[in-house]
């Protein structure tokens, strides 16, 4: 018989299980290989770890992240699910489904105040598209795993670690340049001195990223089923030297604000050269004004060989005021999927 219970702290069993899963299956499939950071940050932050067991073997996981937001003027707690995994022999028996129904109980039905609960899934993931069916949720938003790349990421100066002192503009920055966005403007949390960096011009800031460097094995990409990264890979092998990089690390990048796309090129190229990689993957919606920054920005061979894979936010929630729905079910309507190319 499958259990489901919530740890008070994720376990060797369950990073095991989490390191060796392919996440996707169709279309981007990768394997995470720092899973030891990535739980110690989502401890950190607050996380709640769901585990499945078939006696006493690990067989499934489930993780949350949580963020005060506002929408629509509402304080909304949002949880971000994520690292959903089914040990391979299990898959297909209910076991992804009763994580799933678990962390609705917990997470949605049971909260006190109003709840959304939101997680990214690829496109091309069936069997994750089902789970979420499943439980009731609804696809808020369609986003998108930007791939950047810079051929030879710099240093530049005035490129540098934001000051404790400097946290509270930057978040204010970034709430405006982002105050459309459906899940949440209140950056104060996750703008981490240690981890974001600006570029600055005669002491005032031009640009702010957060970036965190995680390792990632890539084994399938949407629409070529692994071929065109085979097939670039030994271009790819060439490169590295050039950029001092260990293969398939690479920054998540967020937080981003800039006064001009070229400032924001510099410092994303800069924050490479700091974390040695020559890439980074942004997740952004279909509407983003990024597109182009990077486009133009960053001319690397990169994303241009690492095709974006399309994904969709899924979210349930509970306690939300009529405008406060309203405003994550509005937003699909304002992105225009025409724009993936
Ligand atoms: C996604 C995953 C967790 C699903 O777990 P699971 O235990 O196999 O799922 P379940 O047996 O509970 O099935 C849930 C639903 O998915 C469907 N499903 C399961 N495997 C499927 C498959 N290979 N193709 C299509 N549908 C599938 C089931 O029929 C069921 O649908 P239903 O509710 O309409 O009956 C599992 O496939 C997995 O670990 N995948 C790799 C990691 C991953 O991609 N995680 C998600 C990241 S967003």
């Amino acid at each position: 018989m499958i259990t489901v219970e919530r740890l008070q702290a994720p376990d060797a069993a369950y990073v095991e299980l989490l390191d060796k899963t392919v996440f996707g299956n169709r279309g981007l499939a990768f394997r995470r290989t720092n899973w030891p950071d990535v739980v110690a940050r989502w401890q950190r932050l607050g996380g709640a770890f769901l585990v499945a067991r078939d006696g006493d073997r690990t067989v499934g996981t489930y993780a949350l992240v949580p963020h005060p937001i506002q929408l629509a003027g509402q304080d909304v707690t949002a949880w971000y699910r994520a690292a959903l995994s089914v040990a391979p022999d299990t898959r297909g028996q209910g076991v992804g489904a009763q994580l799933a129904a678990e962390v609705k109980r917990l997470f949605v039905d049971e909260a006190e105040g109003p709840v959304v609960c939101y997680g990214i899934v690829e496109r091309d993931n069936e069997p994750s598209q089902r789970v979420q069916i499943g439980v009731g949720y609804a696809p808020i938003a369609a986003c998108v795993a930007l791939p950047v790349g810079s051929l030879r990421p710099r240093g530049c100066e005035g490129f540098g670690p934001l000051e404790a002192s400097e946290v509270d503009h930057v978040a204010g920055l970034l709430a405006e340049r982002w105050s459309g966005h459906v899940l949440g403007t209140d950056f104060r949390g996750s703008l981490s001195p240690d981890d974001t960096r600006v570029l600055r011009v005669d002491g005032r800031i031009v640009a702010s990223l957060t970036g965190r460097l995680t390792s990632v094995d890539i084994t399938a990409m949407p629409g070529v089923r692994g071929g065109l990264l085979r097939a670039a890979s030994p271009l790819l092998r060439q490169l590295t030297p050039l950029f001092a990089t260990r293969p398939n690390r690479h920054l998540v990048l967020a937080n981003l604000w800039w006064e001009t796309p070229e400032a924001l090129a510099r410092l994303v190229s800069a924050a490479l050269h700091e974390h040695r990689v020559a890439h980074g993957i942004v997740f952004t919606d279909y509407r983003s004004p990024l597109r182009p920054v990077f486009r133009d920005g960053l001319r690397g061979p990169v994303h241009k060989l690492v095709p974006a894979p399309a994904l969709d936010v899924w979210a349930g929630w509970k306690g939300l005021t009529d405008e406060a729905i309203r405003a994550l079910s509005d937003l699909p309507h304002a992105f225009a999927p025409g724009d993936a190319a």
